[in-house]
C-alpha cells in the first residue's frame, strides 16, 4: 500500500469547494422557460427540484451576460446584464436566492480575456482611431509589410485563421477567439479595475464563486513576439505566464472580503501539474479544472498515473482536486470511452474520435467513470446530461451547426456543437420536455429522433439507469464521511487493469478496467455498483463501492 496525496483530511468546518459536487448548467441548452428555443434562467428555476434530487452542491453557470452571442455567451458585451435571451439581472437574483434556499451554491462564468466587439469599451475603442486612450485597453497594433497589410505576428485563433483582424483604419486587434471576442490588454489599469468591479457586482447578488474563463491567457508578453521564436521550454507569449498570478492574488483577496467561503475554479490549460498547482496556491485561485484527468483514455495505468500525479502536486499547495470527464468544449464522454482506439488528443481541449463509437461499451464505462471521480479525494464536476447517460450528437447536419469554430477551421473541425444539444426532461419526441408545449420555436439545435429512453422521466425510478446511479452515487458521497476530501491509499494488491483504493473510515472503490471478471476484495458490503455484482465478482467496465 502507499499513500498518495499529502493534503491533510481536513476537519469538518473546510470550505465547501474542498468536496463540493458541481453540476455544469450549459445554460441554452438545459431548460427552456419562455418557449424561444433556447434555455434560460426560468428553465433553471423550474428544475431546481431536480438538481435538489439529484444531490449537486452547487450550479456553474456558463456566461448568462448580455451577449451577441456570437461564441454562446464568451462574447460578453455586458458584465452586469442578463441577455433578454437568458432572463434579467432581478431574475438571476431571484434564482440564486431560491437556489440558496435549496441549500445549492450558484457559480457563474466571468470571462476576463476577452470582451465582446460590441461591449461599450470596444465600440469606443474603434471610434476613437489609432493612438488614443480608448485603444489601449485592447491589443491593437500596426500591421507588418511595407502597408501594414499582414498581421503583427504569427498567433492563430484558437477556433481557427489568425488571431488579429484588421479594422477600417489599418490597425489590427488581437483575439485568441473569435473577431468578435477582441483580448483586453491586462497591462491596462481600467481593466483591473472594471472587472473587481464586476465581481463585487455579483458577489453582492450573492453568487458564491466564479469559473473564470481561459484563466491561463490574460497576460500576453508586451513585446507580442512571433510563436515562431518560442523555444522548447521557453515562456510562451500568451499561455501561463507567471503575472496573471498577480491578478488571482488580488481577487482572493476581493473574494475573502465576502461572506460564505466565495471561491474561484480557473479554466487554465498548462503544460504540467506543477504548473497547474500554481494556480491554487493558498494567496491565489481556490481549485483549477484538472483536465489532464479529461482527457485520460480508459485505461487504468494511465488513470492511476494521472490520479497520482494530480493529488501530489496538488498536495503540495494544499490544494483539492477537481475531476472532471465533460464540459460543453469536449466530446461527452460516453462517447469517448466508446471507443477502444489510441489516444486522439491532439491539442487541448480537441479530441478526434477513431471510428464510430460502440455506446453500449461507452455507456458501462461512462457508469464505472462515475463511480470512480465520485469517490477521488477533492470535488468533482457534473456536465449537464452526463448523469443521463447522453452520448455526443456526432450527426448533427452541418446546416445547423453554430459553433465558431466550424466556419473559422474553413469547415474542417464541426466543433462543439454535439455535446450541448438541449437536454431532454420528459416525453417520446423532440423536444422531450426541454421546451413548454405552447413554444414558438424549436430548439436551437435539432434533438435526436432516438432520445426518448434518455430522458429524466423515462430514467427516474429506473433502478438500473444512469440517473438512478448518478442519484444513488451523490447519496452515498454525501453520507459518507470518508468521501470527499482527503487522500486516497491504494490496493497495491490489485491486478494490472483494476484500480482499487482505500478511503478512510472503511471504503473501498474498485474498478475494472480489464477484461476479466475480478473478485472483490474482502468488504461487508456493496455500496453501489454499475450493475449488480455476480458470484463476489466485478464484471469488466464495471465499478463498485464497498463497505469494510
Ligand atoms: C473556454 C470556454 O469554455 C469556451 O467555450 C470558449 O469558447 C472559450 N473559452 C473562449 O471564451
Amino acid at each position: 500500500m502507499n499513500e498518495q496525496g499529502a493534503t491533510p483530511v481536513p476537519p469538518t468546518t473546510a470550505p465547501w469547494w474542498r468536496s463540493a459536487v458541481i453540476y455544469q448548467v450549459y445554460i441554452r441548452s438545459f431548460a427552456d422557460g419562455d418557449g424561444d428555443g433556447v434555455g434560460d434562467i426560468a428553465g433553471i428555476r423550474s428544475r431546481l427540484p431536480y438538481l435538489k434530487s439529484l444531490g449537486v452542491d452547487a450550479l456553474w453557470i456558463n456566461p448568462w451576460y448580455k451577449s451577441p452571442q456570437a461564441d454562446h455567451g464568451y462574447d460578453v458585451a455586458d458584465y452586469r446584464e442578463i441577455d433578454p435571451l437568458f432572463g434579467t439581472v432581478a431574475e438571476a437574483e431571484q434564482f440564486i436566492e431560491e437556489a440558496h434556499a435549496h441549500g445549492i451554491r450558484i457559480v457563474p462564468d466571468i470571462v476576463p480575456n476577452h470582451s465582446s466587439d460590441q461591449h461599450a469599451w470596444f465600440r469606443a475603442a474603434l471610434a476613437a482611431g489609432p493612438g488614443s486612450p480608448e485603444r489601449e485597453r485592447y491589443i491593437f497594433r500596426p500591421g507588418r509589410g511595407p502597408d501594414g497589410s499582414l498581421p503583427p505576428n504569427d498567433w492563430d485563433s484558437r477556433f481557427g485563421g489568425p488571431a488579429w483582424t484588421r479594422v477600417a483604419d489599418g490597425e489590427w486587434y488581437l483575439h485568441l477567439f473569435a473577431p468578435q471576442q477582441p483580448d483586453l490588454d491586462w497591462q491596462h489599469p481600467d481593466v483591473h479595475a472594471e472587472f473587481e468591479a464586476v465581481l463585487r457586482f455579483w458577489f453582492e447578488r450573492g453568487v458564491d464563486g466564479f469559473r473564470i474563463d481561459v484563466a491561463h491567457g490574460l497576460v500576453k508578453d508586451p513585446e507580442l513576439p512571433d510563436l515562431a521564436g518560442l523555444t522548447d521550454g521557453g515562456v510562451h507569449p500568451f499561455w501561463d505566464r507567471d503575472q496573471v498570478h498577480d491578478i488571482y492574488r488580488a481577487w482572493r483577496r476581493l473574494a475573502d472580503e465576502y461572506p460564505g467561503d466565495r471561491s474561484f475554479v480557473a479554466e487554465a490549460w498548462t503544460d504540467t501539474p506543477e504548473r497547474l498547482a500554481s494556480y491554487v496556491r493558498s494567496d491565489g485561485l481556490h481549485t483549477a479544472f484538472n483536465f489532464d484527468f479529461l482527457m485520460t483514455d480508459w485505461d487504468a495505468k494511465d488513470l492511476r498515473a494521472v490520479i497520482d500525479d494530480t493529488l501530489a502536486m496538488l498536495g503540495t499547495v494544499g490544494a483539492p482536486a477537481t475531476w472532471v470527464m465533460s464540459n460543453h468544449d469536449v466530446m461527452r464522454h460516453a462517447s469517448r470511452y466508446g471507443r477502444r482506439a489510441a489516444k486522439k488528443w491532439v491539442a487541448n481541449e480537441s479530441y478526434v474520435p477513431a471510428g464510430p463509437a460502440d455506446l453500449a461499451l461507452g455507456t458501462r464505462r461512462a457508469r464505472a467513470a462515475a463511480l470512480l471521480t465520485l469517490a477521488l479525494p477533492g470535488g468533482a464536476y457534473v456536465y449537464q446530461g452526463e448523469e443521463l447517460g447522453l452520448p455526443e450528437v456526432e450527426d448533427l447536419p452541418e446546416s445547423v451547426l453554430q459553433d465558431p469554430v466550424w466556419e473559422r477551421s474553413g469547415h474542417t473541425d464541426r466543433g462543439r456543437d454535439g455535446c450541448r444539444v438541449p437536454i431532454p426532461w420528459s416525453g417520446e419526441t423532440a423536444p422531450y420536455g426541454f421546451s413548454p408545449a405552447d413554444a414558438t420555436a424549436a430548439p436551437w439545435l435539432p434533438q435526436p429522433a432516438d432520445w426518448a429512453p434518455y430522458t429524466v422521466a423515462a430514467q427516474t425510478g429506473d433502478e438500473t439507469s444512469m440517473l438512478e446511479l448518478y442519484r444513488a452515487a451523490l447519496r452515498v458521497r454525501r453520507d459518507h464521511p470518508a468521501l470527499g476530501d482527503g487522500t486516497l491509499t491504494w490496493l497495491d494488491d490489485a491486478p494490472e487493469g483494476v484500480l482499487a483504493f482505500r478511503r478512510e473510515p472503511g471504503f473501498v472503490c474498485v474498478v475494472n478496467l480489464s477484461t476479466e471478471p475480478y473478485p472483490l476484495p474482502e468488504h461487508t458490503s456493496v455500496l453501489l455498483a454499475g450493475e449488480p455484482v455476480e458470484n463476489g465478482r466485478l464484471a469488466p467496465d464495471q465499478a463498485a463501492w464497498l463497505a469494510l
